[in-house]
């Protein structure tokens, strides 16, 4: 069944000048994208965990502006966390992000429950071997992580089967992550890869940052600043001694850095001097306060 959004009243309805369908359930969105893809439509795809922001919207707009369908999925991925805690507390605003898909005009909202995504009987589960790109970064101090992420990316892209999908460099692991699992099963879809969106003060926008005290929320401005910084010292500095000098920038009251690595774009392993390759991007995970913050930096891209 489609449910109009919002459906707060007809009167309400009749006033908008837009409308997003939501659907709860595979078989009833697959029956709308089919007609869609029937008359030679491009579907544009972009996967979300919820409480949505400005970066979410960013990937929304870039697929509205591409595509002549957009699809968000909101669901929260039990099998990407690997810890239940963080599961629990993750930010679920299903009404306010209704509204923010609404005002950047996407088209379709996928909000389907645990039991629409992992049925019973139905075995989702993926065997693929990322090598050294699961192994290091967030693969190493995450386990299980990027598995689970998988997982549910390719059971999202089996039920939307979008001609592009949109995905934040935020996440850069993540996204080399998806790229080599599209290569590796030989699916054909188009993988966009979006800017980082940031506050005003240079903090990458996360459903995690509504989670800051507000007084970590200031300092964790330290995390863009110093993969700014660390970017000026290419000229005289190696990545080993960029790496050592930023670890402690970000070791300060509250704060517990778990990495900050410059490494191969592609390979996503360490570099040993900036002469190693074309690109290059230097990435961070802190601990501010009880709240995991990721962040990066494309330090060399020619
Ligand atoms: P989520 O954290 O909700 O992110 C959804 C998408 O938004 C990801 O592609 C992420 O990289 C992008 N994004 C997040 N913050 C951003 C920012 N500040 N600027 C630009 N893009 C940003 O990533 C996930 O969900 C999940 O792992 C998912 C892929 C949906 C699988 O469950």
């Amino acid at each position: 069944m489609a449910v109009f959004w919002p459906n707060l009243a007809f009167i309400a309805n009749a006033l908008l000048p837009f409308k997003m369908y939501l659907f709860k359930n595979v078989n009833d969105l697959q029956s709308h994208l089919n007609k869609i893809r029937k008359k030679g439509g491009k579907i544009g795809f972009v996967p979300t965990m919820g409480a949505l922001h400005h970066g979410h919207l960013s990937l929304i707009r870039q697929s509205v502006e591409a595509n002549d369908c957009t699809v968000c999925s909101i669901f929260v991925n039990p099998t990407q966390f690997n810890d239940d805690a963080d599961l629990e507390k993750y930010p679920r605003t299903v009404a306010k992000d209704m509204a923010m898909l609404t005002s950047v005009d996407n088209d379709v909202l996928f909000l389907p429950d645990v039991s629409e995504i992992y049925p019973p009987g139905l075995n989702t589960e993926l065997k693929l071997d990322f090598g050294e790109l699961a192994t290091v970064m967030e693969g190493y101090f995450r386990p299980g992580h990027f598995d689970g992420m998988a997982q549910v990316v390719k059971r999202l892209l089996d039920i939307v089967e979008p001609h592009s999908l949109y995905m934040g460099q935020k996440d850069f692991q993540q996204l080399a992550i998806v790229r080599n699992m599209l290569t590796q099963l030989k699916m054909p879809i188009n993988l966009e890869m979006c800017a980082i969106i940031r506050q005003e003060d240079g903090l990458a926008m996360s459903s995690r940052n509504v989670r800051l005290e507000p007084a970590l929320r200031e300092k964790a401005l330290l995390l863009s600043q110093t993969l700014q910084k660390g970017k000026a010292k290419m000229a005289t500095q190696t990545p080993a001694e960029i790496q050592q000098w930023a670890i402690k920038e970000l070791t300060i009251p509250s704060f517990k850095p778990e990495y900050f690595e410059i490494v191969n774009a592609i390979t996503l392993q360490p570099i040993e001097s900036f002469s190693d390759t074309d690109y290059v991007v230097a990435c961070t995970a802190v601990w501010v306060g009880e709240i995991r913050l990721i962040d990066n930096l494309i330090y060399k891209n020619k």
